[in-house]
C-alpha cells in the first residue's frame, strides 16, 4: 500500500479499520486533557474497561458467599483459572490442555527449568541470547549455581555481529550446533525486549531439539504481539507475563506452556502442590500426588482469583477478535508507523535509527542521535507515552487493539516539532 503522511490518510485508514471499535474498550491516561498516544503496550498494557466488571464480580462473591465461593461463585473459583486455557491456547498457538496460569514469569521460567533444565557432566550448557532481559540472565545464573556448576562455563550468549543492531538466525544454529551434544537448554526471549527482534523460534527450537536439548521461550514480549505456534514447532516449554500484550494488569499472573508429550507423566522432575494434583480426589486430602492431566500438574497453589479475573477480562476480548485480526492490523499500524518516521527522518536530516529488524512484532526501537532524552522528555509532556532505554532508545509499540492510525500521524507531528525545537 502506498502511505501517505497525512491526517485524511490516516483517518481513512481508521475509517476501513474492523478493530477500530475495540479503542473505547480501553481507559486511556489523559494528558492536557486529551488521550495519550499510548506506545507502552509492550510494557503494561492499557486497563481494558471490562476488567473491572470481572474483579467486582469476585468480590461480590467474596462478599455474599465468603468460603462457599470456591464451589457456588458465579465462576467458582477452584477451577476459575480453567477458563482461560482456551483462549489463552489460541493465543499461543498450543492445546488446549498444555496451557495454564499461575505466579509470575520469572517464577514460572524457575519452576519450568526444574523439569526442563536437568544438566548432567557432559549436558550442562544453556544458550541464551547476549543481554537478555536482566531476570532472565539472574534466573539462568541461579539456576546455573544452584546445580554447583560454573556460570561462564555454562552459559554461552549468542552475540550480534559486530555494527549490527539484530542476531542472525545463523549464527544461533551454529552456535546450536556448536556446542552440540554438551548443549542441555536453549532459553531465549522469542521477542527480544530491546530491539523487538522475533526470533526465528521455529528453526532454532528445531536445532535445539536436534542436538537433544531441551527448548524453551520466553514470551513476554510475544503473547499477543506476534504469531505462535509452539505445540507445533515443537517447542518442550515457554512462559509469558499477561501484563504487557495480554493487558492484564501490573504484575499479573504468568501464563505457560508445556509440551503434551510431558503431560500426564508422574515420574518427570517437578516442584509440587496441591493445585497441581487430580481436582476429582483434591480434598480428599490423600498422601500421594496424582498430577493432573494438563499442563495444571505444574500448579503449585490455589489461583489467585483477584488477579486471574482481569486476566479472563482481557482474554474475552481477545476471542472477539482473534489473532487473525490482530496481526492484520499490527502489520498495517507499525508499517505505518515506519513510514511516519522514515518521513520526518527525512525532513529534519537524519536524527534517529530504526533498530528494529523487519522480523518483528509491533515494537519499534529507535535509536536517537545527539540529544534524546531532552527528545523524550518532549514527547511525554506532549502527550506521547513512550519508554527510555540506555543508552538513546526509545521503544514505540503501537498495540493494533488500542492506538489508531491516526494517533501515528500525530506523533509524528510531535516528533517533528520536537526535533525542531531542539
Ligand atoms: C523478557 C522479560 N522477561 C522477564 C521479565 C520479568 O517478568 P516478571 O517480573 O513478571 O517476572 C520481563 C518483564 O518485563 C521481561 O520483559
Amino acid at each position: 500500500m502506498q502511505f501517505l503522511n497525512t491526517l485524511a490518510f490516516a483517518r481513512q485508514l481508521d475509517y476501513k479499520d474492523s478493530l477500530a471499535k475495540y479503542r473505547d474498550k480501553f481507559f486511556y491516561p489523559q494528558t492536557n486533557g486529551k488521550d495519550v498516544i499510548y506506545f507502552t503496550g509492550n510494557s503494561l498494557g492499557l486497563q481494558p474497561k471490562n476488567a473491572q466488571e470481572y474483579v467486582n464480580e469476585v468480590m461480590k462473591d467474596w462478599a455474599d458467599l465468603a468460603v462457599e465461593g470456591h464451589f457456588y461463585a458465579n465462576k467458582p473459583w477452584w477451577d476459575y483459572h480453567e477458563r482461560l486455557a482456551t483462549p489463552l491456547a489460541k493465543v499461543v498457538g498450543a492445546k488446549t490442555e498444555e496451557v495454564s496460569v499461575m505466579n509470575t514469569l520469572t517464577v514460572n521460567l524457575h519452576l519450568l527449568l526444574v523439569s526442563f533444565y536437568r544438566p548432567t557432566k557432559k549436558r550442562f550448557k544453556i544458550i541464551c541470547e547476549e543481554k537478555a532481559f536482566p531476570s532472565d540472565q539472574y534466573m539462568l545464573q541461579s539456576q546455573v549455581r544452584f546445580h554447583g556448576l560454573d556460570e561462564e562455563e555454562a552459559i554461552v550468549e549468542i552475540k550480534k555481529r559486530q555494527g549490527e543492531h539484530f542476531w542472525r538466525t545463523e549464527d544461533v544454529i551454529s552456535k546450536i550446533e556448536e556446542i552440540g551434544d554438551e548443549l542441555a537448554l536453549v532459553l531465549i526471549g522469542g521477542v527480544n525486549y530491546y530491539n523487538g527482534q522475533v526470533f526465528d523460534m521455529e528453526s532454532v527450537t528445531a536445532s535445539g531439539k536436534r542436538v537433544g536439548a531441551y527448548v524453551g521461550w520466553d514470551l513476554a514480549h510475544a503473547a499477543g504481539n506476534v504469531e505462535l505456534k509452539l505445540h507445533d514447532w515443537d517447542v518442550d516449554f515457554a512462559a509469558w507475563c499477561s501484563y504487557k500484550y495480554m493487558n492484564s494488569g501490573p504484575g499479573n499472573a504468568s501464563g505457560f506452556f508445556v509440551h503434551e508429550r510431558y503431560l500426564n507423566k508422574k515420574d518427570i522432575p517437578r516442584f509440587e502442590g496441591w493445585w497441581g494434583t487430580k481436582k476429582e480426589t483434591r480434598f480428599l486430602m490423600k498422601r500421594e500426588f496424582e498430577p493432573m492431566e494438563n499442563a495444571d500438574a505444574w500448579q503449585l497453589s490455589n489461583a489467585p482469583i483477584l488477579s486471574v479475573a482481569p486476566y479472563l477480562a482481557s482474554l474475552q476480548l481477545f476471542e472477539e477478535v482473534g489473532m487473525h485480526a490482530l496481526l492484520e492490523k499490527q502489520k498495517l499500524l507499525t508499517s505505518y508507523l515506519e513510514f511516519i518516521l522514515e518521513e520526518i527522518d527525512k525532513q529534519v536530516e537524519s536524527s534517529f535509527e530504526i533498530i528494529t529488524p523487519k522480523e518483528r512484532g509491533c515494537q519499534l526501537s529507535v535509536f536517537l542521535h545527539g540529544e534524546g532524552r531532552s527528545l523524550f522528555d518532549y514527547l511525554m509532556k506532549n502527550g506521547v507515552i513512550t519508554d527510555w532505554r540506555e543508552p538513546n532508545v526509545i521503544r514505540l509499540a503501537p498495540t493494533p487493539f488500542y492506538c489508531s492510525f491516526e494517533d501515528m500521524f500525530r506523533f509524528g507531528e510531535i516528533l517533528k516539532a520536537g526535533i525542531l525545537s531542539k
